[in-house]
């Protein structure tokens, strides 16, 4: 009876097997339709407390993730996530150059002293990429250095001597209109807000109103400022620290965050950080629920081991989660424990259909490397291959990457010897705004077909259906001899 018991204890593991599928095993059934895919609505929420406009956030990887890349996703809806694989400094001045991009009222302002000289003013312009500085003295507003103002004057001078005194400013409280109608009366490009005693509050700026009309899409923060998020580890605080307050979400950058050590960090980390803390990597429906009941301020899960297309961590250890397969246990987690918290799918997204599945699956956005790696905006180097444009993409564990060592613990202690990432290349694609466009639109276009015109409804509404591998040969274009075939194809 004893041997029995425990013989079945180890076929068992073969009896309850799980079958962890992936993207490319399912397929979206048709459901009834009511909307056309171009009114269905594609915003989401990335954590408890932001909202994205479209479901795309970028990987923290260093040939996918800088300033320029982050920049271009906010603009469109999404989220950057900035990677740690550099120093701190650098990856906070990525995180802030973000915030800077653009703002409703620009509160961290450069300014210079009446006192100061020509030359500094122009080197702050210059260094900064500004064209105009406030002058303040003790903090209260007394003139503006405008570029014109400078420019032509000798650098010896003092700023008193060449800064514009009359200036055109506005009381905190001023409406955009009402700004914008100041600037334009007045023929300037900086509007400076003072408080009621006269100092310096912030500045609003021709330039920053025009790129709100221009990108009336983008993910914002309640200054105006460009969401942005960066990647930490949990063991290291100090980056979390600095990072906080310019970067408004932290994401945890572990392979296998089920690990009571990464908890406890973690747990100590967010109890010192304002920014929201998105956690991760996770797999199964355990750590979900581990997560969930030892760590009370998660304001988001990232979710999938081993399906990224640089990753070999499955090859090399043969543990995984499958993105598709951790997303729902997650999302059952969090539907168990009525938890209001948004699930990230992590890895293996190849279309804008993968991305569709994932949302089905449970998904409030999906995250992604290969696809935007290819982007003008990602940091990769940019070559050539028998005449056709590439840009470098690579694992954060694969060796090139390793060779930085600033995100060596993404990788648990025993594997810290071994790659678990690849490096290569994929085919650039040009501007980062066109891959976008051509993913939400075939992302709309699934969701018509789900019949869901929201992701709310496509996770109640959509059903999936298992392929065959005939069927999966069946899906794509067959019996006929395409261009394609003759080239190479990635
Ligand atoms: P895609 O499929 O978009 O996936 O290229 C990107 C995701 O892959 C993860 N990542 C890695 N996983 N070894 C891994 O096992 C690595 O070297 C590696 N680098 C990145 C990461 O979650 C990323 O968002």
């Amino acid at each position: 009876m004893k041997s029995e018991t425990s013989k079945s204890r180890f076929m068992d593991k073969f009896e309850n097997i799980r079958i962890a599928l992936t993207f490319r095993d399912v397929m979206i059934l048709p459901g009834r339709a009511e909307v056309e895919p171009s009114e269905v609505d594609v915003k989401t929420k990335v954590t408890k407390l932001r909202s994205l406009n479209v479901p795309f956030v970028s990987s923290p990887m260093d040939t996918v993730t800088e300033s320029d890349m982050a920049i271009a996703i906010a603009r469109r809806g999404g989220l950057g996530v900035i990677h740690r694989n550099c120093s701190v400094e650098q990856q906070v001045d990525m995180v802030k150059r973000v915030k800077r991009a653009e703002a409703l009222i620009i509160r961290d302002v450069f300014t210079v002293t009446p006192r100061d000289t020509v030359g500094t003013a122009l080197s702050l312009m210059e260094k900064n990429n500004i064209s105009g500085l406030p002058v303040v003295d003790d903090n209260r507003l007394v003139g503006i250095a405008t570029g014109r103002d400078v420019r032509f004057a000798a650098e010896t001078l003092l700023v008193e001597q060449v800064m514009t005194k009359n200036v055109v400013k506005a009381e905190e409280g001023i409406t955009i209109e009402e700004a914008q109608r100041l600037l334009h009366d007045h023929k300037i490009e900086k509007l400076p807000i003072v408080n009621k005693t006269g100092e310096l509050a912030g500045l609003i700026t021709f330039k920053d109103i025009l790129l709100r009309g221009q990108f009336p899409d983008a993910a914002r923060d309640e200054n105006g400022q460009l969401l942005s998020a960066a990647a930490v580890s949990p063991f290291d605080l100090e980056r979390a620290k600095r990072l906080d307050g310019f970067a408004d979400i932290l994401v945890t950058d572990v392979s296998h965050f089920h690990n009571t050590n990464v908890f406890s960090a973690t747990k100590k980390l967010m109890d010192e950080v304002s920014a929201e803390v998105i956690v991760g990597n996770i797999g199964t429906y355990d750590a979900a629920e581990d997560a969930l009941t030892e760590l009370e301020k998660i304001s988001g899960f990232r979710v999938g081991i081993g399906s990224g297309s640089i990753c070999t961590t499955t090859e090399v250890t043969k543990a995984g989660s499958p993105t598709l397969f951790a997303t729902t246990q997650v999302a059952d987690a969090v539907a168990k424990y009525g938890a209001s918290i948004p699930i990230i799918a992590d890895g293996g997204i190849r279309s804008s259909g993968d991305v569709a599945i994932a949302l089905i699956a449970g998904a409030s956005a999906v995250m992604i490397g290969n696809l935007f790696a290819r982007c003008k905006e990602s940091p990769g180097t940019l070559i050539t291959i028998g005449g056709r444009y590439y840009k470098q993409y690579r694992g954060m564990g694969s060796p090139g990457a390793r060779e930085r060592r600033y995100s060596l613990d993404r990788y648990g202690m025993p594997s810290k010897g071994v790659p678990e990432g690849v490096e290569g290349w994929v085919p650039y694609k040009g501007e980062f705004s066109i891959v976008l466009e051509e993913l939400a639109s075939g992302l709309k276009a699934s969701m018509g077909y789900a019949g869901a015109s929201n992701i709310k409804e496509l996770w109640g509404k959509a059903r999936l259906a298992a392929v065959s591998p005939s069927g999966a040969a069946e899906a794509a274009p067959h019996d006929i001899l395409l261009p394609s075939d003759s080239q190479e194809r990635i």
